[in-house]
């Protein structure tokens, strides 16, 4: 619906700099302190740009440069562009988890927009969290937003071989576990798999969730698949700050954008992609915060049609730069025309149908037809049963085939320094058909529900050729892993949920196609287990993860805190302040 566009005195930044006030005295000359003149800003709609820049994010290093650029098509369309840094979580530095601080991001973010003289804000994320928690703030605040991706780095490079993100850590630490790989390999390694600026340049959780950003219809068309360091990118990053502007005017907000078909359009794609896990998480976190409940089965539901077409690591053979050079998102969004809603708008102003007009996929091998998939349908896979009452998830194609329909023996660690401390020991009683099941690694329990989701394969196994094991926890896993991992098993551990009770030895049956997940021990013997369990200490016991722990939602519900999701207190919207 085209709205009337905004004059200057109904914009927000209007109340502090458009009104004769002292306080309004006090942003003119500040601002003016700042070497601006009143030509620079006066009558102008303020452009707030989120910065998740920062020393400790390597996948956001060019965001120095892409923030000038920004900031140039700001002022080329007649807006005041400013810079808010905000916490930059990024992945490979923040401990225990970057999950822990996905919400104070997003928490921060919403009152940088809220008590500063912000119109419209271009949000710059990629690495993991950043995406989701960006867009959980500006959907809390609904202001004209557009977020802007990092993009993935350029492909990695080892003695010739291609390397990828995350995947193939995992599988030559593997090899070098298996007295497989030398001390000089493993320094060649880190040389060499982290060549550029960017995120993680497999299908991981960055380049899942810049994907879906785009589908919701939060950035420019094609934007999320330009690889960083790619002159385009620079190209997207001023063309970003120059539509910003105009959405200002136009007051096109998220709560415009955002709709139950566009989540399903999200989720449509992350299955065409074969995405990140973590995405299940996070859209279920966005949708709540947009006001929409989504639930698992929805998840489930589009798997069930939705065939995996991007044929990208860890699911597939191919990185993000090749998924460039085929076509791109727009290329894949062509090919899934049947399965989209076209009618849902973007932030260019044109629906999802119109901006995928045109769009064509060069490379079939990288972007399959519907006609040759990589995997049918069913990349997802949402599990229930007695050890997982609201759920639990496995990504089928990233699993041994084999191992899909398994019943063994299960092998429990009680939480994450346990299983350091003996899954490689050689006394541990455990064969290839053991269940690894670890506890206490969920949203309240590690706490943040750590990637720890892909337990090491035993020492013992691996030497024995073993690559693969079913293995359960309420944890997470990283978008670059693999393996018969079934994750998020909620409720956790850590509240009392059935996977605190399982014990060495217990049958746990998977059954991916029946969608089942059972702990062979009866009611009775449960029951008395129950009776005896008790909750362990909290780990914080202060400040922001005691804050953390008190209020953190599990997994089937998005973890984001209750008192942000819409619906809590009083309804989504600026309070009366001056
Ligand atoms: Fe930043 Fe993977 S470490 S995206």
């Amino acid at each position: 619906m085209k709205k009337d566009r905004k004059t200057y005195d109904q914009l927000r930044s209007a109340r502090w700099y458009g009104v004769p006030t002292l306080r309004a005295f006090g942003h003119h000359s500040r601002t003016k302190q700042m070497g601006f003149a009143a030509e620079d800003y006066q009558g102008k709609p303020v452009i707030g740009i989120i910065n998740t820049w920062s020393d400790m994010n390597s996948c956001h290093t060019h965001f120095p440069q892409r923030v000038e650029e920004i900031k140039r098509g700001v002022w080329q369309a007649g807006g005041f562009p400013v810079e808010l840094p905000a916490m930059s979580v990024g992945e490979p530095f923040v401990k225990p988890t970057t999950m822990l601080y996905r919400n104070l991001l997003a928490m921060e973010v919403e009152e940088l927009l809220r008590s500063h003289p912000i119109d419209g804000v271009v949000l710059m994320g990629g690495c993991d969290k950043t995406t989701p928690a960006l867009l959980m703030a500006a959907t809390s605040m609904n202001l004209p937003a557009i977020y802007f991706p990092a993009g993935p780095m350029l492909r990695g490079n080892y003695q010739g071989k291609v390397l990828g993100s995350g995947s193939d850590v995992w599988k030559y630490w593997a090899e070098k576990r298996a007295g497989q790989l030398s001390d000089e390999a493993w320094a060649e390694l880190e040389d060499g798999i982290a060549r550029s600026a960017g995120t993680c340049m497999t299908m991981g959780t960055a380049a899942t969730m810049m994907s879906l950003a785009e589908t919701l219809g939060f950035v420019l068309p094609g934007g999320s698949s330009i690889p960083a360091p790619d002159s385009g990118h620079a190209r997207l990053a001023s063309a970003t700050g120059r539509r910003i502007v105009d959405l200002v005017w136009e007051d096109l907000k998220p709560s415009d954008i955002l709709s139950r078909a566009a989540f399903e359009n999200a989720i449509t794609v992350d299955l065409a992609l074969a995405g990140s896990t973590n995405s299940i998480v996070h859209l279920i976190a966005m949708a709540r915060r947009a006001g929409i409940a989504l639930d698992l089965e929805t998840f489930d539901r589009i798997a069930a049609r939705v065939p995996v077409l991007a044929d990208i690591r860890p699911a597939g053979r191919f990185l993000m730069e090749d998924f460039y050079y085929a076509g791109g998102l727009r290329g894949l969004h062509a090919r899934l025309r049947d399965f989209l809603h076209l009618d849902c708008p973007s932030v260019n102003g044109r629906t999802l149908g119109e901006n995928t007009e045109g769009a064509a996929v060069y490379l079939d091998e990288v972007i399959r037809p519907l006609t040759n998939p990589v995997w049918e349908s069913g990349g997802l896979a949402v599990l229930r049963g007695n050890l997982a009452p609201r759920g639990a998830v496995i990504k089928p194609p990233a699993a041994a085939k084999e191992l899909l329909v398994h019943t063994g023996p299960a092998v429990v660690f009680k939480d994450y320094n346990d299983m350091e401390r003996r899954i490689d020991d050689p006394a541990l009683p455990v064969t290839a058909d053991s269940v690894l099941v670890l506890q206490d690694a969920g949203p309240v329990g590690a706490p943040g529900m750590p990637e720890w989701g892909q337990l090491p394969i035993p020492k013992k196994l691996l030497a024995q050729g073993v690559r693969d094991m079913v293995r359960i926890s309420d944890a997470r896993m990283s978008g670059t892993s693999y393996g018969a991992c079934v994750l998020h098993v909620a409720p956790e551990s850590r509240v009392g949920g059935p996977l605190a009770l399982v014990r060495d030895g217990d049958l746990i049956e998977l059954d991916v196609p029946a969608r089942r997940l059972h702990l062979h021990v009866d009611e009775a013997e449960l029951t008395r287990r129950r009776a005896a369990w008790s909750p362990l200490p909290r780990r914080y016991g202060r400040g922001y993860g005691w804050l953390h722990a008190q209020h953190i939602t599990q997994a089937d519900q998005g973890c984001d805190f209750d008192f942000m999701e819409t619906g809590f207190g009083d309804p989504v919207g600026e309070p009366e302040i001056h």
